[in-house]
């Protein structure tokens, strides 16, 4: 029996700013962001979405024809928790109708802890075969105003429904990990805004990519040669290249510049629209591939680099099941992106220094977001969610 993803979603907000306003403001190149980094658009979060709407919204095409008795647990990861005690999933567990048969879990490691809740999903489908997990991972990148991390915020969530005999994608049982103590980024409790240390972060992200690789490689002697295709966590789709020139640098690989970037381009292409979903990037990135190869990916090993800061990080595969094509949610994902409403840098300053009320009072949010769930007000310093 084999174990893997049977069905991947992804929702961002319907409002995006193009990094070329920001470029304007700080009076550089846009060229800078477009290429040096490789983003172009950052989803920019409306005032009445947050982690828990945008994974409600993420699970809905994943959940359709799908028998909620047979989801045994909802696994939640995310790093923009709204409760420290709650997990935001139980809002979503509820928003969705989920049976109250359904346990529900929150996960953080920064971007890493979708994948942890990846492979305890296939841990617990390998006890229960019959029975699937939902894994949603939802974010919203925060830095400071007109620090070096701006141009790489974004938003995300990804609803990732994990079975027996997957439909998508099956997941190999090994994996490569790495861990270690550093302060690359991070976000104390106090604090609404992300702190980076960006050029270190890269260099812990590279190193933790190749300790995490030997690692897989001394369990499982995979080849780089053997794998197709590559999914690195996405802070910026740049990051990708920069990845997948050091995997190519430890293996010794003489492919050249072009088939090494034909392993990744086609990952790239969402994330450069979104910006950083931390926890849910990656798996954007797998959607992204999934729906733009521009060839039948049937059969093809995908090597998957998840990474939080921190840090921790896995390498692990996939491969591809054949006749996949029929479950991906392309056109929906396509509709949504382009559909979205273009920030000019005001409405972003004025999107960006919204701040949910903290006093307890009673809050009506404004109706902003065109997904199915938002976030309407609160009161007594609870969340009221509702439905459009
Ligand atoms: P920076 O100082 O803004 O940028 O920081 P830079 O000066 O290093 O320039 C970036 C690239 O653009 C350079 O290329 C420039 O040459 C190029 P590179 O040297 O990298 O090859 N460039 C140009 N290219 C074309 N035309 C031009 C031009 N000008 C310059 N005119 C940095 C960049 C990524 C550090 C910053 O954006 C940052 O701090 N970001 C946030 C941290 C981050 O994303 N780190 C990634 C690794 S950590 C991670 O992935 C975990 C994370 O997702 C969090 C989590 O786990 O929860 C962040």
């Amino acid at each position: 029996m084999s174990v893997g993803i049977d069905d991947i979603s992804f929702y961002t907000s319907n409002y995006f700013l193009d990094l070329k306003s920001l470029a304007d403001v700080h009076r550089i190149d846009k060229e800078k962001f477009y290429q040096g980094i490789g983003q172009e658009k950052m989803g920019i979060v409306a005032a009445d979405e947050d982690v828990v709407t945008m994974a409600a919204n993420a699970a809905l095409p994943v959940l359709e024809g799908v028998d909620p008795e047979t989801i045994s647990t909802l696994l939640f990861a995310t790093e923009t928790g709204i409760d420290q005690s709650k997990a935001g999933g139980v809002f979503v567990h509820g928003l969705l109708g989920l049976p109250s048969r359904c346990r529900v879990v929150e996960l953080k490691q920064a971007c890493y802890s979708a994948t942890a809740a990846i492979q305890m999903a296939c841990a617990l489908v390998a006890r229960e075969p019959e029975k699937k997990v939902l894994v949603l991972a939802s974010d919203i990148a925060r830095y400071d105003l007109n620090s070096s991390g701006e141009a790489t915020q974004g938003c995300g969530a990804v609803a990732i429904l994990i079975s027996a005999n997957p439909r998508l994608v099956e997941i190999q049982p090994h994996s490569g990990h790495y861990t270690e103590d550093v302060m690359d980024f991070w976000r104390p409790n106090y604090r609404s805004t992300a702190l980076v240390d960006g050029k270190y972060s890269t260099k812990i992200y590279l190193k933790a990519l190749k300790q995490a690789w030997l690692h897989y490689q001394e369990i499982t002697s995979t080849e780089f040669e053997s794998l197709d295709y590559l999914c690195y966590h996405l802070p910026f789709t740049r990051m990708a290249e920069k990845a997948q020139t050091q995997m190519a640098r430890i293996n010794k690989c003489d492919r050249d510049a072009e088939a090494l970037k034909a392993q990744v381009e086609p990952s790239l292409h969402y994330n450069r629209l979104i910006g950083n979903s931390y926890t849910a990037s990656m798996y954007v990135g797998l959607v992204s591939l999934l729906e733009n190869a521009g060839t039948d990916l049937a059969g093809k090993q995908i090597g998957f680099f998840s990474y939080g800061s921190g840090c921790v990080a896995e390498f692990f595969t996939g491969r591809v099941v054949e006749g996949y094509q029929r479950y991906l949610h392309r056109e929906r994902h396509q509709h949504l992106l382009a559909e979205r409403t273009e920030l000019s840098y005001a409405q972003y300053l004025e999107l960006y220094n919204f701040q949910h009320p903290t006093d307890g009072g009673e809050y009506t949010f404004p109706e902003q977001t065109t997904g199915r769930f938002r976030l309407g007000g609160m009161n007594q310093h609870k969340r009221l969610y509702c439905q459009r």
